[in-house]
């Protein structure tokens, strides 16, 4: 199996967006902002996710500089992962360090997993040794997910499930 973590660039193609048009809005709190865009907007929307990901500081308190990155399988685009650099007090409750998806269509194949310990070895490069993922209660796939990629579990709220994991561990 061919699989590769790429980093979202300014200059990323059809093959992203038409895999973008396949992910819902938001679905259990991953948004997809590209959702419905037309290729032109998302050209620009790649080019202003790719200066959030070399900022290096928080603006107005909350906007947290941002990578977003594809997981290609067999050279198609199945999986996009986004991984905050940093944590606010409001991102510890919801939101946490990362969010992924995976095309409905190449769900329940493994690839969920791999989009994460790819982003955990990304998030280590970038000198993270935590990361928090939060996920709704009722989200029992995303879960699996976290789990099966050395989360522990430390808080469950009313609405979420509070997922550490250590980024050594791969
Ligand atoms: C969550 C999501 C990324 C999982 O991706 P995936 O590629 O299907 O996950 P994997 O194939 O790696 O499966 C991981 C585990 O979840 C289990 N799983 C997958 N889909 C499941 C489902 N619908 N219900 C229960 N378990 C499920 C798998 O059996 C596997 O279990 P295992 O650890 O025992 O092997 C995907 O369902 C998705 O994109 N959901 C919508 C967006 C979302 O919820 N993102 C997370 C926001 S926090």
């Amino acid at each position: 199996m061919s699989i590769e973590l790429k980093k979202l660039t300014a200059h990323d193609g059809r093959d992203a967006y038409d895999f973008l048009q396949t992910l819902p809005k938001d679905e259990n709190g991953f948004i997809n902002s590209a959702a419905g865009m037309t290729f032109e907007e998302f050209r620009h929307w790649c080019a202003r996710c790719a200066e959030s990901a070399e900022k290096t500081e928080i603006e107005d308190g909350w906007k947290v500089p941002q990578t977003t990155y594809w997981l290609y399988a067999e050279g198609k685009p199945v999986g996009m992962g986004k991984m905050r650099h940093a944590l606010t007090d409001s991102l510890r409750v919801a939101g946490g360090h990362i969010g992924y998806a995976i095309a409905p269509d190449a769900r329940n194949r493994g690839y969920g997993k791999l989009l994460l310990k790819g982003m955990l070895r990304e998030a280590r490069q970038k000198g993270i040794d935590r990361v928090l993922v939060t996920i709704h209660n009722d989200n029992v796939a995303s879960i699996r997910v976290a789990l099966g990629c050395g989360g522990v579990i430390e808080q469950i709220t009313e609405e979420r499930h509070l997922i550490w994991l250590d980024t050594s561990v791969d």
